[in-house]
């Protein structure tokens, strides 16, 4: 931190319309993606209300990358991971930078290069499966087809094909009611969380299924230690050096954490960005158009795979701009370990930080017309890591932004590979502001384009195949031109 400073909070200035009592909360529950751009304004932090308590936002991209590199000051915390962790425990996108470090080494080869090239097999065979299964004419409820797809390859990539077809259809029911009532648990109050309701029943039953079957594979992994080229046999051989010898490796519960929030963490985020991306596709024809040119020109009529992954320049570029104008993690929450400097005001320990990419990406001094969807503007620039962040940055960036990229980009061809988009009603489509920022109740109509491959449909998609594709080139290589730190 390289500002001198003594200023105090009080002189951040306060977000205009904050009323007695509810502070901001009116504007941010009415249309809170208006309520933050209409923020843009302030250079560098602004404050922001709700009730008696009150959060810094910071608008500017360098104090960002400030809190996201100093991730002891600027801590995971607070009441809204409280609640996460209700769900998903203490695994790695939840847990105090006092357990990170650890827990960081220990998952990161989960993710190495030459796991994303068996895994990014997984994805195209997924994502011709799910394409192959639609009909012509039909309108499509994008989000369900793409957490489909993501699901369907989350599992595969996770837990490789010794799963029965059943136990897959369950945890793909169960994973949809735990997202969609996960928004809304963490808003309702603690005492109003145990009243018995319906939803509270079919919920608390779904979350305890999803961990049982987590606890068989786990358990049956246990007598099988094999690699079987998936995450979950990378998290069970895991050992990490740097810790005590009876933390050198991930307990059971440990274990389990880390595989739901992987699966909840992955799942959605990729399935969001893949709607974003196709609905921008179905309103943009001139875009949709040059896609299809190059996914035929890429393909040439044979099968997808990752080999196809470096030719497919488009299609990175496409994943880059629906990222920057659709992060799913449209804000996250930092809490402020002990008295600290930013951007030359001392914030007090305690204290809430509210980081938004969505803000960022969209501020106008940052971005030539910032709203509008444009691929090229990434054709010779390669994102700039304080001023695009859809991953965040620092020690806690996503640890799966390569994974997501690949199976986006794949995705994204085997659709526009077999169909044509187009929106469905001539009313513009907006997003749902939940965790992320959800593409919920999006429609689109496809029409046949031409079949790509020998028929896909039904082969893999009830018996997952197992994860044991050889090598293949790298995937993502020169496809999506995001930085990486770490
Ligand atoms: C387009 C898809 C995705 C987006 C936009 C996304 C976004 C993010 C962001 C912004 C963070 C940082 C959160 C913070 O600093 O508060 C994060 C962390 C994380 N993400 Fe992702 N993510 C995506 C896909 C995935 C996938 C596919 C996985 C796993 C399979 C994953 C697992 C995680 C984990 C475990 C963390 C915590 C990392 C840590 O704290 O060390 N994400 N993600």
């Amino acid at each position: 931190m390289t500002d001198t400073t003594t200023a105090t909070v009080a002189s951040i200035p306060v977000a205009p319309g904050a009323l007695p009592l509810l502070g901001h909360a009116l504007p941010l529950l009415r249309d809170p993606l208006a309520f933050i751009l209409s923020l843009a304004e302030h250079p560098r932090m602004v404050r922001i209300r709700l009730g008696p308590s009150s959060a810094v936002l910071v608008c500017d991209p360098a104090l960002t990358r400030q809190v996201f590199l100093n991730d002891r000051t600027f801590d995971k915390g607070g009441p809204i991971y409280d609640r996460i962790r209700e769900v998903i425990g203490d695994g790695l996108s939840t847990c105090p930078y006092r357990l990170h470090r650890r827990q960081r080494r220990l998952c990161q080869p989960s993710f190495h290069p030459a796991r994303l090239r068996g895994y990014a097999a997984v994805f195209a065979r997924a994502s011709e499966v799910t394409a192959a299964s639609w009909r012509d004419g039909e309108v499509l409820d994008v989000t369900r087809e793409m957490m489909m797809l993501t699901t369907r390859a989350t599992m595969e990539t996770m837990f490789s094909g010794a799963l029965p077809a059943q136990t897959v259809r369950q945890a793909l029911a169960d994973t949809n009611t735990v997202v969609s009532a996960f928004f809304r648990r963490m808003m309702t109050p603690a005492l109003l969380r145990r009243v018995p309701t319906p939803k509270k029943r079919r919920y608390d039953r779904a979350r305890a299924r999803l961990s049982a079957t987590i606890a068989e594979i786990i358990a049956a992994r246990r007598a099988d230690p094999t690699d079987h080229a998936d995450l979950l046999s990378a998290l069970v051989g895991a050992v990490d050096v740097e810790s005590r010898d009876d933390e050198q490796r991930l307990s059971d519960a440990e274990l389990a954490d880390q595989a739901l929030t992987f699966f909840l963490g992955g799942m959605e985020t990729t399935a969001i960005t893949l709607a974003w991306a196709l609905h921008l596709l179905a309103t943009h024809p001139d875009v949709q158009r040059r896609l299809q040119a190059e996914t035929d020109a890429v393909l040439a009529g044979g099968p997808l795979g990752p080999e196809h992954l470096p030719a497919l320049d488009l299609a990175g570029r496409v994943v880059t701009e629906t990222l920057r104008l659709y992060p799913p993690a449209w804000m996250m929450t930092r809490t402020v370990t002990q008295d600290a400097d930013l951007g030359g005001v001392r914030l007090r320990g305690g204290s809430t930080l509210v980081l938004s990419p969505y803000l960022i990406h969209r501020r106008p001094d940052l971005y030539a017309e910032p709203d509008r969807f444009d691929p090229d503007r990434w054709r010779d620039v390669a994102p700039d890591r304080a001023t695009y962040i859809p991953f965040g940055a620092g020690a806690r960036k996503c640890i799966g932004d390569q994974f997501a990229l690949t199976e986006a980009i794949l995705a994204l061809t085997a659709v526009v590979a077999r169909w044509q988009l187009a929106p469905v009603g001539d009313q513009p489509f907006r997003p749902t502001v939940e965790t992320s920022l959800s593409s919920r109740g999006l429609r689109l109509r496809i029409s046949g384009r031409r079949r790509v491959a020998a028929d896909v449909a039904g082969s893999s998609a009830a018996a997952p195949r197992p994860v044991s594709a050889p090598p293949s080139p790298p995937p993502g290589a020169g496809t999506c031109p995001v930085q990486h730190e770490e």
